[in-house]
Order: structure tokens, then C-alpha cells, then sequence
């Protein structure tokens, strides 16, 4: 029987990667977007990657309650999987009533909508921020859990709403995914990361120094207690983070358990080791440049990653080199579409 899933935010970089992997695996799944941060372009090209002649997709907000009725109306799901959120941790420091408003009045509204059409599991994009500046490093899921920025109060809230609303009512089955550094993008350079404004996060700047768009890449602090002075994360393939999700939706349909697990390799890689594998990705050394700490970096965020592999069967394996090639790759092609 084919499960029908809900995307929420499915025309983004990790949403329209996981529609891939989850058409792969066999689901029906209907998209909602309001484009405010996608291009409705990417659903004819989600339509070409996976050879589906239509690709089922509403425009509008998650936040509006008689649209997402009416797309509820529309379809039997079996499933929602929500990305629909706002992501930028420096914008959310300006603007943290809209951040609240969008991340958790969306939540809210969808659980609502949900309830009301007895559709009991949800897989949720939380975020490594929820552990703040954490103690132990690799982290475990149960690390006490902080926030740094009005963004990461926001996923904290999020957990901390769906965790009641579970010990509340037991039908509810929730797959809370904390996320990591996704990076990179699918082999076929089809689909990818494609900010507009300049990027905050490491990959997509670097990719715009080797692009030529952006002269150098600055290098906030160089002085950390890491092997090579600069700031160490957990990067993970945005493909292997797609198929976490299908192992998160797999283990709600069969167990209808939820889970909180984190999504990441268990892998550090410092500024320089990514800086590095980008040169040979692009084949060419990539200018930096020395600056200060940025204020609220933390030197070192890695994954514990056990309780995934148990839990779930999920491994991501995809290496550094992979993630920067197929940076490169759509940057060349895809992206210039
Ligand atoms: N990319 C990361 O580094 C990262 C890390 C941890 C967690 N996350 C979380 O993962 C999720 C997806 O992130 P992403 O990187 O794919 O972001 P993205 O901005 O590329 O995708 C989000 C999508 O949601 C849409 N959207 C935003 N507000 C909406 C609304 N009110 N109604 C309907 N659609 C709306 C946007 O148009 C966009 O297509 C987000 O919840 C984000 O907070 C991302």
C-alpha cells in the first residue's frame, strides 16, 4: 500500500532532497511551500529527477490555517514531515518574534490540522543548536539541551511542544531530527543549495569563492583548542540526511514509537580540512583570510551517533570529498540553470 506524506517546506535545500528519497522509496508525497525561500522551479526539476510526470504541490504558508484545511481536505496522509521554517540564526537575533511566529505557530498550526484529520506522525527538522555549548563532545541525544540564538529557542520550543503533546496523548509519533551541517548536494547537479544573499554557513561561502563570486573566505579565529586552531563541525551529505528521514518515516509506520536522534557522521572537520577538500573538489587553491572569533562560535560540534544506527539503521557514509565534489558539480551545472 502506498503511504501518503506531507512535505512541508519540501521546495527547500533539505526538503527537495528528501522528496527524492522519499518518491525512491516508494511514497506518495504532496508538497507544501510558500516559496519564500525556494524557487518553484526546483518542482520541475524534482518532476525530471524523479520521472514523475506531475509533481503534487500546493503554494502557501504553513501559518495559514484555511489553505493547509484545504490541502488536508484533499488528501489521506498517512504522514507529515515538516522542514517549513525560517533557518538564519543571524537574521532571527533581529527578528525573533517572526522566527517564533513562522517555526513554532507553524508547528502548532499543523498539529492542530493534524489532530483534526487523525494523522499521527510527524518527523520534525530540529538542529544541533538546541544543545547550545555543549560539555561533552561527541554529543549525546541526552545532553541538556540550551539555546544561543532566538533561531535554536525556537527548536527547542518545538521539541519541548511535541514531547508534551506525546506524553499528553500516546497516538501521537513524533521523530524528532536534529540535524547537524548539511552540505553538499544530489550527484545529478539537478538540485542544491542556492542562497541568494551571501551565506553565513561555511560550504556555500566557499563555493561562491570558487565560483569567483566572493573574493576570499575569512577564517573566524584560527586560536580554538582544536588540532588546527580552527572550528570544528559535524558536516553531513544532505543525500545521507535525506535518507535519515525515510528511516525516520519507515520507523513510524512500523513501530509508531517516536524517536529523538541526531543526524551527522560522528566525523569533525575543521575550517581548513573543508577548505582543503573544496580545492581539490574545484582544482584550484582557494584564497582565506585570518579574522577574529565570531561571536557565539563554539570550537568543536560533533555527533554522537549510535543511537541513529540503533534505532533507525541509519549511517551516513558519504565523505568529505563527496560532499565538496557534488557541491562543485551543481554549482557548475545545475545552479547556472
Ligand atoms: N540547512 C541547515 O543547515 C539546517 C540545520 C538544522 C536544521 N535545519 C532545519 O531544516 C529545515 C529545512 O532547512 P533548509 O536548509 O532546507 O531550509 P530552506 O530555507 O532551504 O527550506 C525551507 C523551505 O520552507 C519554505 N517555507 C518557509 N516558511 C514557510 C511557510 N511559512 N510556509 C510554507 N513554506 C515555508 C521555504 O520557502 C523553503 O522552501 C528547517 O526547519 C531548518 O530550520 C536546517
Amino acid at each position: 500500500m502506498t503511504r501518503t506524506v506531507l512535505l512541508t517546506g519540501g521546495a527547500g535545500y533539505i526538503g527537495s532532497h528528501t522528496f527524492v528519497a522519499l518518491v525512491e522509496a516508494g511514497y506518495s508525497v504532496v508538497i507544501v511551500d510558500d516559496f519564500s525561500n525556494s524557487k518553484p522551479s526546483v518542482l520541475t526539476r524534482l518532476g525530471r529527477l524523479t520521472g514523475l510526470n506531475k509533481v503534487e504541490a500546493y503554494e502557501g504558508s504553513v501559518l495559514d490555517d484555511a489553505f493547509m484545511e484545504r490541502v488536508f481536505n484533499a488528501h489521506e496522509f498517512d504522514a507529515v514531515v515538516h522542514f517549513a521554517a525560517k533557518k538564519a540564526v543571524g537574521e532571527s537575533v533581529s527578528y525573533p518574534v517572526d522566527y517564533v511566529e513562522t517555526n513554532v505557530g507553524g508547528l502548532t498550526t499543523l498539529l492542530r490540522l493534524m489532530d483534526a484529520h487523525d494523522v499521527r506522525r510527524l518527523v520534525f527538522s530540529s538542529s544541533a543548536t538546541v544543545y547550545g555549548d555543549p560539555d561533552i563532545i561527541p554529543i549525546p541525544e541526552s545532553a541538556p539541551r540550551s539555546y544561543t540564538s532566538p533561531y535554536a529557542f525556537t527548536k527547542l520550543m518545538s521539541e519541548q511542544i511535541l514531547e508534551q503533546a506525546a506524553a499528553a496523548d500516546p497516538a501521537w509519533a513524533f521523530g524528532i531530527l536534529r540535524y547537524f551541517n548539511p552540505v553538499g548536494a544530489h550527484p545529478s547537479g539537478t538540485i542544491g543549495e542556492d542562497p541568494s544573499d551571501i551565506p553565513n554557513n561555511l560550504m556555500p561561502y566557499i563555493a561562491k569563492v570558487a565560483a569567483g563570486e566572493l573574493s576570499h573566505l575569512n577564517v573566524f579565529g584560527d586560536d580554538y583548542d582544536t588540532p588546527d586552531g580552527t572550528g570544528v563541525r559535524d558536516y553531513v551529505h544532505v543525500c545521507d540526511l535525506a535518507m535519515g528521514h525515510v528511516k525516520s518515516l519507515d520507523a513510524l509506520m512500523a513501530s509508531n514509537l517516536g524517536h529523538t536522534v541526531n543526524l551527522g557522521t560522528g566525523i569533525g572537520s575543521s575550517v581548513f580540512d573543508m577548505l582543503q577538500a573544496y580545492s581539490r573538489a574545484c582544482g584550484k587553491t582557494l584564497p582565506h583570510v585570518v579574522t577574529d572569533r565570531r561571536d557565539g562560535d563554539v570550537p568543536v560540534l560533533c555527533a554522537e551517533v549510535d543511537r541513529a544506527r540503533e534505532l533507525l539503521g541509519f549511517e551516513a557514509k558519504r565523505t568529505l570529498d563527496e560532499m565538496c565534489a557534488s557541491s562543485w558539480h551543481w554549482i557548475q551545472t545545475g545552479a547556472k540553470e
